[in-house]
């Protein structure tokens, strides 16, 4: 049925016992995790934001740590920085984790401590937007709000046939629609939770568990054979490639050089390896210094050392450095808008190397007092592997 509001065809009757054959389902089958064994709204909080961009089966460990670190919402608005990014590190988009405690201090100036009731108020929160309000509203506090993510989007495309393309923003307020329409008002939160165990569990993006289906008879798609054909979704933009020359540099106290990178932006306030842009040519031309897998690999330098093309390039700005001419190998790390590609090369410093307040000398036992971000620890893999080669 193209373009129509299916839902809107549904009586009150069909509505119940929908309603009542769905949360059914979800009280038997309904998974067992850490953020449903009370209403905590805090705990909930938490929950969602590290479920937004991360598996749940990730998630759990990350979520029991960070409870134990920061059990209230006191401790998060007072948690220091490195900290609270200590417990991020390796789940991506940090800024998540810089909004909780800007969140968190707002609730404790502006809501005496206690997580807003009101959705409006939620919503005010940094880093909370209508998924989250949703998901915090309806779970902790029973307001009738939908939480659509992703999944919801999928099973509500489906069960209606909606047409609309979820990678639209204006979208939005069609699945809101039908959310606000078949939402248990008696338990929202089990409803949302609900669909979002059937989304990942049995409304799977490319072959759904139909027969498993709980409200399988209520689906339009399933009656017309169509629920591959759903969710109609445009294609993202590719992420931009951006290309990097990595360096590892060792002293002569087998400690390696670390830099902080920039408050704002792209994974701020974390440490890496030395790392330059280069232009894509350049690393192409650089790739070439990877030696053939069986030759003997070696951190010695008996090759010629690496001269820089530009002065703006890792190999100039570390002239103190004796570069080794092959490369460690590739890093590769997609964000959600650019594709980082770091090619990493090894280096000792031969003479004295001024740093600044940003850059550091640590040796590996040390690597764990750092928040290092995916890119970083890909780079430790990469020198690591190569000393286990030497061996
Ligand atoms: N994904 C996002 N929120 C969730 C929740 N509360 N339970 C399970 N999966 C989720």
């Amino acid at each position: 049925m193209k373009n129509e509001k299916y839902w809107e065809t549904w009586s009150t009757e069909k509505l119940q016992s929908f309603q009542e054959e769905f949360i059914d389902w979800y009280e038997k089958e309904k998974r067992n995790l850490p953020w449903r064994v009370n209403l905590d709204p805090y705990r909930i909080w938490i929950s969602e934001i590290m479920l937004q961009q991360t598996r749940v089966d990730t998630v759990i460990d990350y979520y029991y740590r960070f409870m134990e670190w920061f059990p209230t919402i006191k401790d998060l608005a007072e948690a220091p920085d490195d900290r609270l990014l200590k417990a991020w590190e390796g789940l991506g988009y940090y800024s998540r984790a810089r909004n909780l405690k800007v969140a968190a201090q707002q609730i404790m100036t502006e809501f005496d401590g206690q997580m807003p009731q009101m959705i409006d108020e939620i919503r005010q929160l940094k880093g909370i937007g209508p998924y989250t309000a949703g998901a915090i509203g309806s779970i902790a506090f029973q307001l009738p709000e939908p939480a659509i993510d992703g999944n919801v989007m999928r099973v509500v495309s489906r069960l209606f046939e909606i047409n609309d393309d979820i990678a639209k923003a204006s979208s939005r307020k069609v699945f809101e629609e039908a959310m606000y329409k078949i939402i248990d008002r008696e338990r929202p939160g089990d409803f949302n939770q609900a669909m979002m165990d059937l989304g990942s569990a049995i409304c799977t993006p490319t072959s759904p568990k139909c027969e498993e289906c709980p409200i399988q008879k209520y689906c339009l798609s399933y009656g017309m054979n169509t629920m591959t054909e759903y969710p109609v979704k445009s294609k993202k933009q590719k992420p931009k490639d951006v290309y990097y020359v990595g360096g590892i540099i060792e002293n002569n106290q087998q400690e390696f050089l670390l830099e902080k990178r920039d408050a704002k932006g792209l994974l701020a306030n974390m440490w890496l390896f030395p790392i330059e842009e280069v232009s894509k040519e350049r690393f192409e031309f650089l790739q070439k210094s990877r030696v053939k897998e069986e030759q003997q690999l070696s951190l010695e330098f008996e090759e010629p050392l690496l001269v820089a093309e530009e002065n703006s390039e890792i190999f100039e700005k570390y002239p103190k450095v004796v570069w080794q001419k092959r490369n460690l190998g590739e890093v590769v790390h997609i964000f959600s808008h650019l594709k980082w590609h770091i090619l990493v090369f090894y280096g000792r410093q031969t003479g004295p190397i001024s740093i600044n307040d940003n850059q550091n000398w640590t040796t590996p036992e040390e690597f764990s007092n750092y928040v290092f971000p995916k890119p970083q620890q890909k780079m430790v893999e990469l020198y690591q592997k190569e000393l286990k080669a030497r061996e």
